[in-house]
């Protein structure tokens, strides 16, 4: 395992900590959230946590769960969300996010705003002073408004690129049937006017902005030659 591979299982371990019996659990996507979804898996197996049941935010987050054994229930089952988990492609000092990095960001916004306290889990590579300064802006799209879609982010000032798959012919499609549109800004000075101009062109379904959702964040990082992990 890469040592940014052991920060991440570290961080999503201490994310599993943090899950008590009978919570009510959103299950985020990424390799970073992967590990908490393990951690979690065991805690049911050992007997340790009981009780818990999670809400994906995507079919990786569905695998990982039945994979690791843990019960999973949708929206219209439950009437709240007691903690999501969840990564990060860009965390700025405000806590503001950008995600979106395997295109399961619509789902997982959905989710993780829900939730009562969001957790998120991130090494020290994706704290940023500024959003978009290392990482495109996902923006997913229906497919007919591609091209729509994109002169309007043009007019934005954005520079749009359609995601392409790795490993399959053609763009990337989502878990909703849609596409993604990558954004670079040079800067984002208003990431939440920002987030609200994008959701209101037609033909954008959600982008990768998350703006005052998130209440913790969890990094691993290296300090004085050992693994740790921090609170923001
Ligand atoms: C999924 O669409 C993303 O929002 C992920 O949560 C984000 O890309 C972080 O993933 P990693 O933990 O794999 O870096």
């Amino acid at each position: 395992m890469s040592d940014q591979d052991l920060l991440k299982k570290q961080v999503g371990y201490a994310a599993a900590d943090r899950v008590k019996s009978g919570m009510i659990v959103g299950l985020g996507t990424g390799s970073t959230t992967a590990f908490a979804i393990q951690a979690i898996g065991e805690r049911l197996q050992s007997g340790d946590l009981k009780d818990v049941k999670g809400i994906p935010t995507s079919f990786q987050a569905i695998v990982l769960a039945r994979q690791y054994g843990i019960p999973l229930v949708g929206l219209d089952e439950v009437d709240h969300i007691d903690i999501a988990i969840d990564g990060a492609d860009e965390v700025d000092p405000h806590k503001n996010l950008i995600k979106g990095g395997g295109a399961a960001h619509t789902q997982e916004k959905i989710v993780d705003s829900l939730a009562d306290q969001f957790i998120v889990v991130v090494d020290g590579s994706k704290l940023v002073d500024k959003l978009g300064s290392t990482f495109l802006l996902p923006v997913e799209v229906l497919p007919m408004a591609v091209a729509p879609v994109s002169r309007a982010i043009e007019a934005l000032g954005g520079k749009p690129t359609l995601r392409m798959g790795v490993r399959k012919a053609g763009p990337v499609v989502t878990d909703q049937g849609n596409l993604v549109i990558d954004v670079k800004f040079d800067n984002i000075p208003d990431p939440e006017g920002l987030e609200k101009t994008l959701n209101n062109i037609p033909g954008v379904l959600e982008n990768g902005l998350f703006v005052n959702v998130a209440n913790l964040i969890l990094v691993g990082e290296i300090k004085d030659g050992k693994a740790i992990v921090r609170e923001i």
